[in-house]
């Protein structure tokens, strides 16, 4: 495929069409076009945006680059909640299941961690043995069998969008509005689902941390998701802290097996509680948002949404144990615990710092070929607004040796701020904002 007259335009401010945008999508998940010539197209697009009939076209391209799952007519409703991407945000691996466990089918694919942000594909590969890599006949046949199933795009399914992705990530170009759209939607049109919620971080530790443009990609997301016939509806929410206190891929599993269990950090289940009740009521399996989370938080303490993620695990190559004893989860060699360096009140949780701590300890990636440690990162138990003491622990660094524990509390030195005066609010509300087709409803 000739690609330079292509650049050229996008470059020089003009559209491409339709046909151009799906095969150059195909030709790139086949290898036919350089990653240099990729790159320059999408620091194009970042700059110069993409009209609505190109970002129509860009999705079907992505989406199209692979195969799609097709449940037929009469099945059980899929759903899927997908992030923009934050730290500490491991809602997905207690959603999944929970969401399943209360009747609907949640077929879902996800991405690897992104700059400062994690990645679920990433935590659910720190459980030994567990498979995200099924093939689209498997993926359907388990989630017709158990109504869940979590995995990782692969050359089958939204390849064009796993390479860009990839790519986006080393040239500076995640923050492009249009291009996390596509990216997004493409992925969830080869789910064949009946409903989405997106769940679209703002503050200083999200991709966009203005409420702005945060409202601009949210909206984005619910009318490409729409016009493509599957419901939208995306949830703003707070990434001015980190989400919960565990950042690292096995810490986090762990969390989330805790919030199965009911015994999640406060954000992490209230977060948890709304995504599920939205994700039932979308797709008609219940009476409206309050009624959902009733029954959602049933779900978790009648221990039903817990043993979901045992057949979860067991289905995939997991060990099911791992829910009543996560010590067979990854552990860091060595750990210790950060304390505050004064008395005072948290004035602020800095979460891209955090975030790029656990990068630092090997649990992110610096370039595309690293690979991840399961086991390293910190558990952040500070929250803003909270008084501490001099001494007090404020979190603990999980890491390989003795100089990541030392550059994870230079970190958290930086992250963590600790001011004389009462911050007001302790920060973002976490849910401020439901947008759907027809409004933007204030919530907080
Ligand atoms: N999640 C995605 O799947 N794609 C993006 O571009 C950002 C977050």
């Amino acid at each position: 495929m000739i690609v330079i007259p292509l650049i050229e335009r996008k470059r020089d401010g003009e559209a491409l069409t339709t046909e151009e945008w799906v095969s150059l999508m195909s030709a790139y998940a086949a290898g036919d076009v350089p990653d240099y010539q990729m790159a320059a197209l999408l620091m194009a697009v970042l700059l110069n945006g993409l009209d609505p009939h190109e970002l129509a076209a860009l999705t079907d391209g992505l989406w199209r680059s692979g195969r799609t799952l097709a449940f037929g007519d009469g099945t059980t409703p899929r759903v899927d909640k997908h992030s923009t991407g934050g730290v500490g945000d491991k809602t997905s691996l207690v959603l999944a299941p929970l969401v399943a466990s209360m009747g609907a089918a949640v077929p879902m694919i996800s991405g690897r961690a992104l700059g400062h942000t994690g990645g679920t594909l990433d935590k659910l590969e720190s459980i030994p043995g567990f498979r995200t890599d099924l093939s689209v006949a498997e993926m359907q046949a388990q989630v017709e069998r158990i109504g869940v199933a979590m995995v990782g795009q692969t050359a089958e399914l939204a390849p064009a969008d796993r390479r860009l992705y990839a790519l986006r990530d080393a040239t500076a170009t995640v923050e492009a509005i249009p291009l996390m759209a596509a990216s997004i939607v493409s992925k969830k049109m080869a789910e064949d689902l009946a409903g989405l919620v997106v769940d679209v971080k703002r503050g200083s530790g999200a991709f966009l941390p203005e409420l702005e443009e945060t409202l601009e990609l949210a909206q984005l997301l619910v009318r490409l998701g729409t016009d493509n016939g599957c419901p939208t509806v995306a949830l703003l929410t707070a990434m001015d802290r980190p989400l919960g206190r565990a950042c690292g891929n096995a810490l986090e599993v762990e969390e989330a097996i805790a919030a199965l269990r009911g015994e999640g950090p406060p954000d992490l289940m209230e977060l948890v509680y709304r995504e599920a009740a939205e994700m039932l009521t979308l797709v008609g399996l219940t009476e409206g948002i309050e009624i959902a989370r009733a029954d959602a938080e049933r779900a978790v303490t009648s221990g039903r949404a817990a043993a979901k993620l045992q057949e979860l695990l067991e289905a995939q190559g997991g060990n099911p144990n791992l829910v009543d004893d996560p010590a067979g989860l990854p552990q860091a060699p060595v750990s210790a615990a950060y304390e505050a360096p004064q008395e005072g009140w948290i004035e602020w949780v800095d979460p891209r710092t955090v975030g790029l701590a656990v990068v630092t300890l090997g649990g992110g990636r610096q370039h595309i070929t690293d690979r991840v440690d399961p086991a390293v990162g910190v558990v952040v138990t500070a929250k803003p607004g909270n008084r501490v003491e001099a001494g007090q622990p404020l979190a603990s660094v999980h890491a390989r040796d003795e100089a990541g524990i030392a550059a994870g509390c230079a970190a958290l030195a930086q992250a963590i701020r600790i001011g004389d005066e009462v911050p007001p609010g302790g920060g973002l509300p976490l849910i401020s904002h439901r947008v759907t087709a027809g409004a933007v409803e204030i919530l907080a």
